[in-house]
């Protein structure tokens, strides 16, 4: 399981380039895509999932069969449950009920929601919405996982255990890309990818 990006870089039509000349390999792990705000770190999420074509390069995904995109700003259902979001993917996983919802229980504590499985999306917090998009996207246990500044919204110790469920899923062999500006963040990831003046 691999991404390799050759030489990419990208300007938006009419604008100035973004970033030029980026070339790496990620493997199973976890990634810091650091940069200051405007340098294209959520852009180059985008070309990453293969939602935004870069102008110039290429990026080849080698074994990539799921792959996962938490945005910066979470969008939910505003009128489901908390645990309605991560029932969903084990059911598509053709797992029963009883046991996805004990899986999304499981998975709700890890991210410490579980006081909050049962309220409305509409009702949480920004923090608490952001890592209800996070155990969203654990449950269907990509091998791909872009996430877009988990931390921005959270307290220390809510990013530190956000950070550590997404290093449990590199460990496990999933390649993790996390849009961070939080020094605590990139200072667990095994690389760091550098955008714009550091
Ligand atoms: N679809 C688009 N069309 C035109 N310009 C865009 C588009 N998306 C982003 N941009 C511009 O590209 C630049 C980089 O945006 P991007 O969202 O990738 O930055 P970022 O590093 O994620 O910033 P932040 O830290 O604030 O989230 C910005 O100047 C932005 O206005
Ligand atoms: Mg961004």
């Amino acid at each position: 399981m691999r991404v390799t990006a050759d030489r990419i870089g990208h300007a938006f039509p009419g604008q100035p380039q973004l970033f030029r000349d980026i070339s790496f390999v990620l493997e199973p792990g976890m990634y810091a895509l650091c940069g200051p705000s405007g340098s294209g770190k959520s852009t180059l999420l985008g070309i990453l999932a293969g939602w935004i074509e870069p102008k110039v390069g290429t990026i080849r995904p080698d074994g990539i069969t799921r792959m996962q995109w938490v945005f910066q700003n979470p969008h939910g259902v505003a009128r489901r449950t908390a645990i309605d979001h991560v029932v969903l993917p084990y059911l598509a996983d053709d797992i029963e009920r009883p046991a996805a919802e004990a899986q999304a229980y499981t998975l709700l504590e890890r991210f410490q929601l579980e006081e909050s499985a049962h309220k409305l999306f509409r009702d949480l917090s920004g923090g608490e919405a952001q890592r209800l998009m996070l155990a969203r996207a654990v449950a269907a246990q990509p091998d791909l996982l872009l996430v877009d500044e988990p931390t921005a919204q959270l307290d220390p110790q809510s990013a530190g255990s956000v950070v550590g469920v997404l290093d449990t899923l590199a460990t496990g062999g999933a390649v993790v890309v996390i849009a961070t500006h939080d020094e605590r963040v990139s200072a667990v990831c095994s690389r760091k990818l550098q955008l714009g003046q550091p």
